[in-house]
C-alpha cells in the first residue's frame, strides 16, 4: 500500500496536502476536522505585522484617507491579540495532534520580529513568514526591498528554533536567485505562491472593491512550472505549493514537478474538510496505479532536471504552443 508521510521543513507529515493559512484556519473547531479529515499540517491564519508592532498609529497619521483602515486595524487587533494567537496554537496543537505551523503576514525587519520567539514557545513546530511589501513608490530600487526581505529571514530564523518556510509572490525578476538566497538566509523551505488579495472596480458603484479571494482552477499551472525549475537545484530546500489546487490531479502534477507538500484553501471553503480525504485516497491510488511506495518515488520525476525536453518550461514552448494553434493544433490532447 502506498506510503503517503512526508516530511516537510523537520516535521513528519502524514499527508503531503496541508492546510494553507487563512480565516479556516483560525477557528479551532475546523482545524479538528482538518485533522480528521486527513490534513497533514494546518498553517494558522497569519498574525500581521502591524498587530505586533501596534502600528495603527502609523496608518492614522499616513492621511486623512486611511481613517477607514484604521478603524478596521483597531478592530481586527482587538479581535486577534497576540495573546489570542498564542491560544490559538496551544489550542490547536492539543486539539489537533498534527504539526502546526504558525504564520506571520510582514514586510519589515522592524521590532515585531522579537516577537516571533513567542510563537516557538506557544508549541508552533514551525512558522511560515509571508512577506509582502508592495512597492507603490517607483523610486524605490528593486534590491533594496530584496534586502529588506532577505533581513526578516536572516533575524526571524537567528531568533526562533522552529523551522521557517517563507510563502512568497511572484514578483520577483530572477526567483530563482532569490528563493536560493533565501536558504542562505537560513530558511529551509519556500511556499509558492502566495495570492494576494487583489482590488476590483465595482461599475455599478464607480469605487473601488475587493476581488473574490478565491483563485480558480489552472491556476496551479503557474507555480508548476517555478516549482519544476527550482527543485531542480534546490535538491535540500522544502518547496510547498500554493494556489489553484482543487484536486488530487492537480496535486500529483505538483509533485510530480517537485513540491514536498501541497496547500490547500479555496477548496477547503468551498467543499469543506472532507476534500482532504478524496485527496488522499487519490494520491493513493495514483501510486498504487504506477507502483510508486512512497512519495520520494517521483517527487521531482518530471522536473527540469529531469525531463528529455527541459525546453518545455522555457520561452521556446510558448512560441510551439503558438504556432501549433494557429496550425488549428491543440498541443494538450
Ligand atoms: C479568505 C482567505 C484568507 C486568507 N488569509 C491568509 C492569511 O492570513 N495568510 C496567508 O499567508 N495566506 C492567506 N490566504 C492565502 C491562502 O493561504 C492561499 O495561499 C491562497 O488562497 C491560494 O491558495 P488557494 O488557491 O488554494 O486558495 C488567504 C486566502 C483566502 C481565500
Amino acid at each position: 500500500m502506498a506510503d503517503i508521510s512526508v516530511n516537510y521543513l523537520g516535521l513528519d507529515l502524514k499527508s503531503p496536502f496541508i492546510a494553507a493559512s487563512s480565516g479556516y484556519t483560525a477557528d479551532l473547531e475546523k482545524i479538528v476536522a482538518l485533522s480528521r479529515s486527513g490534513a497533514g499540517a494546518i498553517v494558522l491564519k497569519s498574525l500581521f505585522e502591524e498587530q505586533i508592532n501596534n502600528e495603527i498609529g502609523f496608518l492614522e497619521s499616513c492621511s486623512d484617507d486611511y481613517t477607514e483602515n484604521a478603524d478596521f486595524l483597531k478592530r481586527y487587533v482587538t479581535d486577534y491579540s497576540i495573546d489570542k494567537y498564542t491560544q490559538l496554537i496551544k489550542d490547536a496543537k492539543r486539539e489537533s495532534g498534527i504539526p502546526v505551523i504558525a504564520s506571520i503576514n510582514c514586510y519589515s525587519h522592524s521590532s515585531w520580529t522579537d516577537f516571533a520567539a513567542e510563537i516557538g514557545k506557544a508549541g508552533a513546530d514551525a512558522l511560515e513568514l509571508n512577506i509582502y511589501s508592495l512597492p507603490v513608490n517607483p523610486g524605490k530600487n528593486p534590491q533594496e526591498i530584496e534586502e529588506e526581505y532577505l533581513k526578516i529571514v536572516k533575524k526571524i530564523t537567528e531568533t526562533v528554533k522552529i523551522p521557517v518556510a517563507v510563502k512568497l509572490g511572484d514578483y520577483f525578476t530572477n526567483l530563482g536567485n532569490f528563493v536560493s538566497s533565501l536558504q542562505g538566509h537560513g530558511a529551509q523551505g519556500a511556499v509558492l505562491f502566495n495570492r494576494f488579495f487583489t482590488p476590483d472596480i465595482s461599475l455599478k458603484k464607480m469605487e473601488i472593491i475587493p476581488a473574490n479571494p478565491f483563485s480558480s482552477k489552472n491556476e496551479y499551472l503557474h507555480e508548476l512550472r517555478w516549482i519544476a525549475i527550482l527543485s531542480s537545484y534546490l535538491r535540500k530546500f522544502h518547496l510547498s505549493a500554493s494556489s489553484g489546487v482543487y484536486d488530487a490531479s492537480s496535486a500529483i502534477k505538483l509533485i510530480l514537478a517537485g513540491a514536498r507538500t501541497v496547500q490547500l484553501c479555496s477548496v477547503l471553503y468551498k467543499q469543506g474538510p472532507f476534500v482532504l480525504q478524496d485527496f488522499n485516497r487519490e494520491l493513493k491510488e495514483f501510486m498504487d496505479s504506477k507502483g510508486f511506495r512512497t512519495l520520494a518515488d517521483f517527487r521531482g520525476l518530471l522536473n527540469y532536471a529531469n525531463i528529455a525536453n527541459p525546453a518545455s518550461f522555457e520561452r521556446v514552448q510558448f512560441l510551439r504552443t503558438a504556432e501549433q494553434y494557429s496550425r488549428g493544433q491543440n498541443p494538450a490532447l
